[in-house]
């Protein structure tokens, strides 16, 4: 029996079936409170259809943004304007969770408060690392990601208030949950990762619990003030973005956080594997591996087709299967792929900024 179309029952909601919208940035917002508008809730509406969409990463704070044109989830304008997204994707009776971001050091002078420096695990430079800030000339544009700053306990202690406020937030909202965005080396990540975090107090290098501790801290936090139902949390193991290195007992710390995670009894855990972006993939068995530390509902992202995912789902690999890429030509994917309908592709140049063209203007597909 086909699975990828079956419903499925996550955390507190229900979904009409195992397609998830994987989160996607898209820099379209031009306003300048950094607020979801009209053209978000337009675009995450025609793709309510999936039994589950994740938003684009939402920066829980100034210091969170890492690039221009993304919505942020900690003022007011910005709930009120994530409200539109919510009530159209629920007019339409599709679910919701909004993706919870702090960028960590892939960040920008120029993006930061009082135009000071982006902070992270330690005072080290993501080499060779960009982001999308103001340039020298005062334009819009890449730039090389500015020296961070090591945390101190109490910038750590405001990050941890800072994701629970986003999430508090995101529930005023009106969304069906949060997803903590722990993967492609982002502040999660870069405490996670041994080979960055040699910190020498209890958030460090040491041991395999203390370059947990932020996450799992914040994923309490989090349950603790909106409900574990309605908090999951995406990590990319073995990921290499944001110049994350190899380093010992990679694989025991994946599977730590798996069996830590697996205790909170979550909606859901939602695997990154990067390959389809240019990076390596997460190793040959390490799903199976994860599959049976972490028992909770999995969501897995990264080059799936229809074909792919049913033969997942069959091998019960995981729950969800997640599409990226596929999303931003296809509104209507649940639909194309249940009839067998053609596929239409994006151009690369659409995926970042701009307007509405290539981005609330692909059509659902016509039967002639
Ligand atoms: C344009 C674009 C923006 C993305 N933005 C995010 C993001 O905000 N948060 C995140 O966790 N992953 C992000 N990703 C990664 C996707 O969620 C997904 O994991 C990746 O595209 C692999 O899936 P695919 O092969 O189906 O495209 C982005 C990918 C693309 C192509």
């Amino acid at each position: 029996m086909n699975k990828l179309f079956s419903p499925f029952k996550l955390g507190d909601i229900e979904l009409a079936n195992r397609v998830a919208m994987a989160p996607m940035t898209r820099a379209r917002i031009t306003n300048t409170q950094d607020a979801a508008d009209d053209d978000t809730a337009l675009y995450y509406a025609q793709r309510a259809s999936a039994g589950l969409l994740i938003t684009e990463g939402s920066q829980i704070s100034r210091q969170g943004q890492g690039f221009l044109f993304t919505p942020g989830i900690y003022s007011k304008s910005q709930v009120e304007g994530w409200k539109k997204t919510t009530q159209a994707v629920h007019d339409k009776n599709g679910k919701i969770f909004i993706q919870l971001w702090h960028v960590g050091r892939m960040s920008h002078t120029s993006l930061q408060p009082d135009g000071g420096a982006p902070v992270s695990s330690v005072a080290k430079s993501a080499v060779n690392g960009h982001c999308f800030a103001i340039d020298e000339q005062g334009n819009p544009g890449r730039v090389a990601v500015s020296e961070p700053e090591e945390l101190t306990l109490e910038g750590i202690e405001q990050i941890k208030q800072d994701f629970v406020q986003a999430a508090k937030n995101a529930m005023e909202a009106g969304f069906d949950g949060i997803e903590i965005h722990g993967a492609n080396g982002y502040l999660l990540e870069q405490f996670i990762n041994a080979s960055l975090n040699t910190r020498q107090d209890i958030y460090g290098g040491q041991t395999i619990e203390n370059r947990a501790r932020l996450t799992l801290e914040i994923v309490d936090a989090i349950v603790a003030a909106i409900g574990s139902g309605k908090t999951a949390i995406r990590l990319a193991p073995f990921g290499r973005f944001g110049d994350m290195h190899p380093f010992e007992q990679e694989e025991e710390t994946w599977l730590y956080i798996a069996g830590e995670l697996s205790k909170r009894n979550l909606a859901y855990v939602h695997l990154s594997d990067q390959k389809t972006l240019g990076a390596q993939a997460i190793p040959d068995g390490f799903i199976e591996k994860f599959r049976t530390t972490y028992q909770g509902p999995l969501i897995i992202a990264g080059g799936f087709d229809k074909e792919k995912a049913e033969q997942y789902l069959q091998e019960d690999k995981l729950d969800l299967v997640a599409f990226g890429q596929p999303y931003i030509p296809n509104p209507d994917l649940v639909e194309r792929m249940q009839n067998d309908w053609p596929l239409a592709e994006a151009d690369r140049e659409v995926y970042y900024g701009g307007d509405q063209r290539g981005y609330t203007d692909f059509p659902s597909y016509e039967v002639n």
